[in-house]
């Protein structure tokens, strides 16, 4: 008797799993436990590649081997957090310093993990020579253009085949609290060669390099606001749309996904808004930045649990909200962590006063957190095989 029920059990799970796309699970066994797979593992399930950026001063600290391991083992796709921009790749006019991006991209090779460029036009971190000679007028426009043209070229070019999707242009919009508060280009780039750069940028990209998925990537794209002339969501989003549709080679939109749990930040079917909004103009998304800050209090620096407790929920909470969107859109090809570790963060260097901190997925010491797990769970439950087909007891 008992075994018949199993059958019949067995039997519509079959039939449900050709319906719902679900694979059924044998009766009287269970999947296998997913909880010591690794993040890149579980993320492989949906075809979704999960990332991280890299330091590559800690990727080669024989004293930190922990960090290398980790890259290794969680990941699928790594980003050059520094290495693969304007100032390191040319700190002089015409002397090129591939050496640290193109051991990144013999580590990820020998690893098979996809490599994100990042970052081909950007308004930070670009060599002194540069913006002085613009600054004092011995570069000219007309040069400025060219040398971007030729810059865009030459690293393409050499890392040709090596680049699963280049970050092309990166933060060209404004936010609401710069002046003005409606979005408008911003920065180094827009201010000495207008608007068009940007169109430039990604067919000189697509010459390069034409197999690289090229991007437009940004921070605070993560929901639509009001659709006023403050939603950069939605400025980026008529952006993209206005290249698409001028037939710019663009390939997809990166949402950074940095995040403070002192912010309201967003529920999952938000998010799904905007993703689904940037694929339905024919365009991949990815997630490219993602992480979540908080503020480091006396408290927290003091190790008092009612202020650490609930900023390690509200960050699990945000990076879940994140990925979830990010399983629900198809187009979302990949979903990458600014770094790994809070021993390895832009965050505590940057926000100082106040100091904001613990915005990763593992301590300093390398012990998971919250967040951790619950991006295991995110991918463990999103589908298929873990999620068993339903039906009334
Ligand atoms: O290389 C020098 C080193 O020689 C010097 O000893 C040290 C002393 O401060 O500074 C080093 O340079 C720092 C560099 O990171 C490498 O560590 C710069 O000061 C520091 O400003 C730079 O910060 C980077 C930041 O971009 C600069 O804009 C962060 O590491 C990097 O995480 C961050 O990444 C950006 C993305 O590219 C774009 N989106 C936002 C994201 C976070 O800001």
């Amino acid at each position: 008797m008992r075994l018949r029920r199993l059958l019949l059990v067995s039997a519509a799970a079959v039939a449900l799993g050709g319906t719902l796309n679900v694979v059924p699970v044998s009766a009287g066994s269970s999947p296998p436990d997913p909880s010591n797979q690794s993040l890149k593992a579980l993320g492989q399930r949906h075809n979704l590649y999960i990332g991280t950026a890299v330091d590559m001063a800690a990727l080669d600290d024989p004293a930190d081997p922990k960090y290398r391991e980790l890259v290794k083992s969680e990941f699928s796709s790594v980003t050059a957090e520094n290495v693969m921009k304007w100032e390191s790749l040319e700190p002089t006019r015409g002397t090129y310093n591939w050496g640290p991006a193109d051991k990144l991209i013999e580590f990820a090779r020998k690893n098979n993990q996809k490599v994100r460029g990042h970052v081909l036009v950007w308004q930070n971190q670009l060599p002194t020579w540069l913006t002085e000679g613009v600054a004092n007028g011995t570069i000219s426009t007309t040069e400025l253009r060219d040398l971007l043209k030729k810059h865009i070229t030459n690293v393409a070019k050499h890392f040709k085949g090596k680049i699963w999707q280049w970050d092309v242009v990166n933060e060209a919009a404004s936010d609401p609290w710069d002046s003005p508060s409606s979005i408008h280009l911003k920065g180094f780039w827009a201010q000495h060669l207008g608007p068009n750069y940007i169109a430039d940028a990604f067919r000189w990209a697509r010459a390069a390099d034409p197999s690289a998925l090229l991007f437009y990537n940004d921070y605070n794209l993560e929901a639509f606001g009001d659709k006023g002339p403050s939603d950069k969501t939605y400025y980026v989003y008529n952006m993209v749309k206005q290249l698409k549709q001028s037939g710019v080679p663009i390939d997809g939109v990166g949402s950074q996904g940095h995040l403070g749990t002192q912010y309201g930040n967003y529920n999952a079917f938000q998010v799904k808004e905007a993703l689904d909004a940037f694929s339905g103009l024919g365009l991949s998304t990815a997630f490219t930045e993602v992480d979540v800050r908080s503020q480091m209090t006396a408290g927290v620096q003091g190790g008092d649990s009612n202020e650490i407790n609930p900023r390690l929920q509200a960050s699990s909470d945000n990076f879940s909200v994140l990925m979830q969107a990010c399983l629900a859109n198809r187009h979302c090809l990949s979903f990458t962590f600014w770094g790994f570790t809070d021993k390895h963060s832009w965050v505590p260097t940057w926000f100082t006063d106040p100091l904001e901190g613990l915005a990763t997925l593992y301590d300093e010491s390398y012990q998971p957190k919250r967040a951790y797990y619950a991006i295991k769970s995110d991918l463990i439950f999103a589908g298929p095989p873990y999620v068993l087909p339903r039906g009334k007891k």
